[in-house]
């Protein structure tokens, strides 16, 4: 679709940044605050890269006025941030730990004093580990009251000074990492385990929806999925069928849920097939389809691209087969031992020929930003918020104190240009949350691969001074704010 001119972004619409309460906060046992499952994790030799942890991070608890200053420099309209669960109930279901809850209210606060609107996240991967040493985390339904009563813990303290409020940050990737790849805690390698331990959290998230609409009926709730679109390799209708396989087993395996509240009927039936689709009771269904999120929180970094299965594909041998990461969270490619995977008679992955790579060879796809908000929006009729984008790479402080991060800057202005062309084409958006507004640790690369506006003055091996530094990035997003958007053409 070609347009001589674009339509303006809304006046009300958020420009924003996210965040993680694990990859920034530090103090990981300050004021009465339990460990959390990557506490564990992160301290097993081999496990995180060169061991880096979130004991420190950033130090965002002790220095969130600081960094709250620095958006409002910016002029932020959003910040999106995660509540670590297990500063609020150390042992994630017993007594409210007053102190941790009270950093969360202090933070909100200080946001909207000063003009940013607070978003909350309520889950993004640091379960209380006593939930998993108690119950096995997700994979029991006991899990559910105690996830029910951390939520309603910060209904009822935060309430209505919060409008946006995220349920679980990317399901698809936290139970493939956790209950697959053995990449995240607790370092599962189990499918069956892995589809049950996802449906679990479904009912939690539904719980927690219904909640929300008992307890705040002017507030707004959806969960943030991590969305990408899947391409056929070419017009081989072979292809064109394992992209829709592809579409099944990646994206609406969740998104129907969210929405539906039914699994989808293809991808089921194979996991039936496997004995390994998760068993749904009918008082499941019952609240799966009564649970309805507000908005779909998408968080868009890639999509994939496939061919026909390598049981019948014969004829197309020439194209670069996607390896195994272990540090790519999306769109994994099963080998080996791992053959035994249900996606392997559904489709193959392959490098698109079309598209260049990250440093840590994430492709680089604008254009799938906006078939991703235009799939998404024309299949749910919902309004999306993006909840993360952004690009990871290795900045470089120079002498002279700047950090030129030019990359960045057209990594995000290629893709901001999409979403107001999607925009354009009629989809609904409240709002955009680069990832991520300071440097922060990545989950499995450490201090090196940086995302923020704000560069943060440590590395891997020493927390240095954690000063602050705004990127050049920082004063091109501020100057896009301001223009609300205008100078993206
Ligand atoms: C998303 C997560 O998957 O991607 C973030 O929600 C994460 O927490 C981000 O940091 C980038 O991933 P990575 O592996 O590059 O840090």
């Amino acid at each position: 679709m070609f347009y001589e001119k674009l339509d303006q972004f809304p006046e009300s619409f958020l420009w924003g940044a996210a965040s993680a309460a694990y990859q920034v906060e530090g103090a990981f046992d300050a004021d009465g605050k339990g460990p959390s499952i990557w506490d564990e994790f992160s301290k097993i030799p081999g496990k995180t890269f060169k061991g880096t942890n979130g004991d420190v991070a950033i130090d965002h608890y002790h220095r969130y006025k600081e960094d709250v200053a620095l958006m409002a420099k910016m002029g932020l309209k959003a910040y999106r941030f995660s509540v670590a669960w297990s500063r609020v109930i150390p042992d994630g279901e017993g007594e409210i730990n007053q102190a941790g809850l009270q950093f969360y209210v202090d933070l909100v606060d200080e946001l909207i004093a000063n003009g940013v609107e607070p978003v909350l996240t309520l889950y993004h991967w640091d379960l209380p580990l006593a939930l998993q040493t108690k119950y096995g985390g997700w994979e029991s339904r006991e899990i559910i009251p105690a996830f029910k009563k951390y939520c309603q813990a910060l209904y009822e303290a935060i309430g209505d000074k919060v409008k946006h409020w995220i349920t679980f940050n990317e399901q698809n990737v936290f139970t493939a990492m956790g209950y697959r790849w053995e990449t995240h805690p607790p370092k599962v390698s189990d499918l069956k385990r892995m589809y049950q331990a996802n449906h679990v959290i479904n009912l939690a998230n539904a719980e927690a929806i219904n909640l929300f609409h008992d307890m705040l009926p002017n507030g707004k709730i959806g969960p943030s999925f991590g969305y990408g679109p899947t391409y056929g390799l070419n017009a081989r209708p072979e292809n064109i069928l394992a992209a829709a396989n592809s579409h099944e087993f990646n994206n609406s395996w969740w998104m129907d849920v969210y929405c539906k509240g039914t699994y989808p009927k293809f991808m089921y039936k194979q996991l039936e097939r496997l004995g390994i689709a998760p068993e749904v009771t009918p008082a499941d269904h019952v609240l799966l389809t009564s649970a309805k999120p507000d908005f779909l929180g998408i968080n868009y970094y890639h999509g994939g691209t496939v061919r026909e299965n390598r049981i019948e594909n014969t004829s197309e041998t020439d194209v670069e087969i996607k390896e195994f990461s272990a540090t790519d969270p999306y769109l994994m490619q099963p080998k080996d031992e791992q053959a035994q995977s249900p996606e392997i008679p559904m489709f193959e992955t392959v490098s698109n020929p079309h598209l260049k790579t990250t440093e840590w060879g994430w492709e680089i796809d604008p254009v799938g930003f906006r078939v991703a908000l235009r799939e998404v929006y024309a299949t749910y009729d919902l309004p999306i918020f993006v909840t993360e984008n952004g690009l990871g790479a290795i900045d470089i402080l120079e002498e002279d104190g700047s950090v030129q991060d030019d990359v960045r800057i057209n990594y995000l202005n290629e893709h901001i240009l999409e979403m107001r062309k999607a925009i354009t084409d009629g989809v609904e958006m409240i709002g955009y949350c680069a990832w991520s507004f300071t440097d922060l640790l990545s989950w499995l690369n450490g201090y090196k691969k940086r995302y923020g506006f704000v560069y943060v003055n440590r590395d891997d091996e020493s927390e240095k001074d954690l000063a602050r530094i705004p990127k050049k990035s920082f004063f091109w997003y501020q100057d896009l704010i301001a223009q609300n958007g205008a100078n993206i053409n």
